[in-house]
């Protein structure tokens, strides 16, 4: 239903205000984009302080960004974000996607923008969701989470389709975007596509929904975090919160958009047919599929958001930029290796770690 109302509410986009709750019952969703601050082996969160980390990541967000981050609010650190929300100063970051040719060379897959994000540069796009006016508790400084494990290579239990997924898109311009995200039985799967997707690859990642209510982390990261009682749920659905963890907290879902197409062509691939691309930690099940986040918005602009019945890129009262300026924030690189073009080896050998 979500998806549709997206779809519906797409063309007015253009418009330059948000979307009242009218209509909606007062739910929230906001989407936008968040173009790359820097790519590079740092992980802050699973490595705090290590210079290289295992394997390289997109990061996207504020500028507070480093090899370590304190658990103060970096909403006062950073002096810029690269998200079109100019009031987001969270950071962002998933692991990069690699093709391998049958001549054993690696490429970064390049990322295009998403659909109506025209403008901004790589990146990820973001939603935050909440059922209704006063229904989710917005993250405090200092919070953290990160979803999935870089290290998993095989189903766990039912799996986790409904918040980790690719698509398969079908054609040119999203093709095959038809349905709410990880939702679509024959172009969403857990693991990476089989054969060529000749309109690309978007990554979803769907983070918990439910908080203990004290602990801005746990030492994986994970503990402080739970899905709802009625288990891993898909898009912008509600479900109670289990007694651990009684606060609701917004669903944030990452999205990226994976320009595959370059390596279409089959003579590339494996002699054997099989598929070609992996993770940056050399994942080519794409189990693996991780994404972490540190909160940072300036004050309580996302509680506003998620109690406004916001939806979209506006939001009355939340201050938004363009991405020609949101793209002249950086983060300067301090991980000197090359990661692009023809490489002999993934940047740290693709370690899984
Ligand atoms: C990152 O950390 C280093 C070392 O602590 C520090 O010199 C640098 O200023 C930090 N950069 C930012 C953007 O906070
Ligand atoms: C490996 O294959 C790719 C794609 O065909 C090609 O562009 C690249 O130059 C090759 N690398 C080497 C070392 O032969």
């Amino acid at each position: 239903m979500y998806w549709k109302l997206l779809a519906l509410a797409a063309a007015a986009y253009a418009a330059p205000q948000g979307f009242g709750g009218g209509g909606r019952g007062g739910f929230s969703l906001l989407r936008f984009g968040c173009s790359q601050i820097v790519i590079e082996r740092l992980d802050p969160l699973v490595n705090p302080g290590l210079n290289p980390s295992p394997h390289i990541h997109q990061i996207v967000g504020g500028n507070a960004f480093n090899a370590s981050m304190p658990s103060s609010d970096i909403s006062d650190l950073a002096t810029c974000t690269t998200c079109s929300f100019a009031d987001d100063f969270s950071n962002y970051w998933t692991a990069n996607m690699y093709f391998k040719a049958r001549n054993g060379s690696f490429h970064r897959v390049p990322q295009i923008p998403n659909r109506l994000l025209d403008g901004s540069k790589g990146g990820v796009t973001v939603y935050y969701t909440s059922p209704g006016a006063g229904k989710v508790t917005a993250f405090k400084p200092g919070f953290r989470m990160l979803f999935g494990d870089s290290m998993q290579r095989e189903k766990k239990g039912s799996g986790m389709k409904t918040q980790s997924c690719f698509r398969c898109y079908t054609g040119p311009n999203f093709k095959g975007d038809n349905l709410s995200p990880c939702f679509d039985p024959k172009l969403d799967t857990e693991t990476f596509p089989p054969g060529p997707c000749l309109g690309g690859i978007r990554s979803n990642i769907h983070f918990p929904t439910c908080w203990d209510g004290k602990n801005l982390d746990s030492p994986n990261h994970k503990d402080h975090v739970a899905y709802p009682k009625s288990g891993p749920a898909s898009f912008a659905t509600s479900g109670d919160c289990p007694d651990t963890h009684p606060v609701k907290i917004p669903q944030v879902m990452l999205e990226i958009v994976w320009d595959t197409t370059q390596f279409n062509d089959k003579s590339m691939w494996p002699e054997d047919g099989s598929q070609p691309f992996m993770l940056s930690t050399g994942d080519t099940t794409g189990y693996g599929q991780h994404a972490d986040y540190v909160f940072g918005w300036k004050g309580d602009a996302l509680q506003k958001a998620m109690d406004g019945g916001c939806f979209g890129p506006t939001c009355a009262g939340l201050k938004t930029q363009a991405f020609t300026a949101a793209n002249k924030c950086q983060v300067p690189l301090s991980v000197a290796e090359n990661y692009d073009g023809w490489l002999e080896k993934l940047p740290g050998d693709g370690s899984g770690a």
